[in-house]
């Protein structure tokens, strides 16, 4: 139930530091991850993998593009993500190395039960991330990860979102200390890291009334446009979906560095652009580049709202408006970005006054093509 909330949405953003917080309940023992539920894979297998694929849809894919990065980068194994309904209508190559891993909130969409499925017969082994206990995409699988959101009654996934990033990042770490790409300190550095995502969750959740405002006097704009590189573009790619599927604004997601690629011809005086700013001491090498994207669109008359981190003063001068994140280590800030998007989009479905629990022509579970 709502429980005095005005809708389901809103209670399950407010629930996320918990979605995390229970996923990763248990999980984390004595500075060691310890998933029971991968028993059946034993660390010979997990060192023998040699490649990921990851397969989802909407919201749940872009927690797989960003656990990429993560597990790319503390796992040292490729990583690929790949839309459900791609995948299964190709020839994709798999074999006994490749992992494939599902990542389903309900556990009952077609295409990714098909792709699995398909992934199986082919000779992968498949490992589930899922929301909902017994359901069919878990039974069709050689493992199951669950996360622990509680039930997500929103069409628009948020809690689960969090919780699937939370889940497959468990996964990383306990693929780098296997495989031993990671240092049992540098392993205990990013634990610790993952374990205080939802007070820093908390947080953002605390600053949200400003991004209701912003909210407020953007009621009628017909289109915005968000920027993110490196883990920040699938957040990008998140904040726009979420503006669409809940406010019916036209909205994409690019990677900035795209920007003189194409996108940069659709700025034009007063065009919102939403730019996910990554940390200045986490990502020294990207965050003067965003910066640089910023002043390129900023110059050409785009409205900048820049999600950044506490104290980072370099976006100032450039941005209209600056929400702000805690300080967090890079491939945790996507899980604190994504706070003020969900609330924007929801915030601005309601000022527009929709339905923001069930939009327009969506299912909460599409278990049809
Ligand atoms: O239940 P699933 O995680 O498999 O659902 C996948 C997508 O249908 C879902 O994430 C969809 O994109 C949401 N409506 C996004 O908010």
């Amino acid at each position: 139930e709502k429980g005095g909330w005005s809708s389901f949405m809103r209670k399950e953003v407010s629930e996320q530091p918990e979605a995390v917080a229970n996923t990763l309940l248990g999980r984390v023992v004595d500075g060691q991850v310890h998933i029971p539920e991968l028993e059946s894979f034993g660390d010979d297998e997990l060192r023998a993998i040699h490649r990921i694929t990851v397969i989802a849809c909407g919201t749940a894919a872009y927690a797989g593009m960003v656990a990429k990065y993560a597990i790319e980068q503390w796992a040292r194994v490729p990583v690929e993500v790949e839309l459900s309904h791609e995948f299964r209508y190709r020839e994709p190559v798999l074999d006994e190395g490749t992992l494939v891993i599902s990542i389903s909130q309900s556990g009952e969409t077609m295409d990714t039960l098909m792709a699995v499925k398909y992934a199986r017969e082919m000779g992968a082994r498949t490992i589930s991330i899922c929301n909902t206990q017994g359901a069919t995409i878990p039974r069709e699988s050689d493992a199951v990860v669950y996360t622990h959101a509680g039930p997500e009654v929103a069409v628009a996934s948020t809690k689960a979102f969090v919780a699937q990033i939370a889940a497959l990042y468990l996964f990383g770490l306990h693929l780098a200390r296997v495989r031993g790409t990671l240092s049992e300190t540098e392993l205990g550095k990013q634990l610790a890291e993952l374990q205080s995502v939802p007070e820093k969750i908390r947080t953002v959740l605390g600053e949200a009334e400003h991004v209701g405002e912003l909210a407020h006097w953007m009621a009628d704009t017909r289109s915005v446009l968000f920027l993110g590189r490196h883990v920040g573009y699938p957040i990008a790619l998140e904040g726009a979906l979420k503006l669409k599927e809940l406010a019916y604004i036209h909205a994409e997601g690019f990677a900035a560095g795209e920007l003189k690629h194409g996108p940069i011809a659709l700025i034009e005086p007063g065009q919102p652009v939403f730019v996910i700013v990554p940390s200045p001491r986490g990502s020294a090498t990207l965050h003067p580049k965003v910066v640089s994207n910023i002043q390129e669109i900023r110059a050409r008359g785009a409205r900048v709202i820049a999600i950044a981190e506490e104290g980072d003063a370099a976006v100032l001068p450039f941005a209209d408006e600056v929400l702000r994140i805690p300080l967090a280590a890079p491939l945790f800030e996507p899980l604190l970005a994504v706070v003020p998007l969900q609330i924007f989009a929801m915030e601005l479905a309601q000022a527009k006054g929709l339905d923001v629990d069930q939009p327009r022509n969506l299912a909460k579970s599409v278990t049809v093509e």
